[in-house]
């Protein structure tokens, strides 16, 4: 046998799929934000059905699908987001060009979130598990340092896809990560990647909040 030697590295093989609405931040962003602000601060029952996020300080969750409620962890839709349809074409749009999906193939936007996080929130890395084939995040208004997108090598480690961890049981950036990506986010922006790439929010070290959508896509179901 001729002596060789094999070498293998992983290279964090994944695509991360963004598209970019030049005439988003004119046309939407000011009513969203506002949408936001309402129902997180004034809306009817409050703090009955808006969740904190998983970010632990300072986020709140809150669903913004509004008929019909489509994930109950995320809180179910109040008034509807203006400006909803618009997104969710966009986010589908970018699914069927950037993955390759047939134009026939459906596309659902299952279960969808705004993420209300304050100055000094963050969210922990976490993944969205395999209830959804795509996963992804729209932004809204992301001020300057207010956090960017992680996204993370972890080798096969499964983090919950959901709940509360406590800052000092886990160092939120050295947790067994053997590389990343760093994304910084535009207002208009959607990305869209596989639901088990483990991905955090750095801190809001601005002085406003900062608001994205997230959501979970079921392909052909
Ligand atoms: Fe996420």
């Amino acid at each position: 046998m001729i002596a060789y030697e094999l070498d293998q590295k992983y290279i964090f093989p994944r695509l991360i799929a963004s598209s970019f609405d030049p005439t988003f931040v004119e046309e939407c962003q000011k009513e969203i934000v506002e949408y936001g602000r309402n129902q997180v601060y004034h809306g009817k029952n409050e703090n009955d059905k808006i969740l904190p996020s998983n970010a632990f300080d300072g986020g709140w969750c809150l669903g913004v699908n509004y008929v019909p409620a489509s994930c109950e962890s995320c809180g179910d839709g109040r008034e509807e987001m203006p400006h909803l349809a618009r997104v969710q074409e966009q986010i589908i749009r970018t699914c069927h060009e950037a993955y390759g999906i047939y134009l026939n193939i459906g596309i659902s936007v299952y279960c969808q979130w705004m993420n209300w996080t304050e100055p000094h929130g963050y969210a922990i890395g976490h993944v969205h598990g395999s209830t959804s084939q795509l996963t992804g995040a729209f932004f809204i208004d992301i001020p300057e340092d207010s956090g960017n997108l992680y996204f993370e090598d972890v080798d096969m480690e499964i983090m919950p896809t959901c709940g509360f961890q406590a800052e000092d049981v886990v160092d939120n950036e050295k947790m067994n990560v053997n590389t990343f990506y760093e994304h910084k986010p535009r207002n208009g922006e959607c990305v869209i990647f596989h639901p088990m790439i483990r991905h955090r929010v750095g801190t809001n070290n601005s002085k406003l909040p900062r608001v994205s959508l997230a959501f979970d896509l079921r392909i052909g179901m």
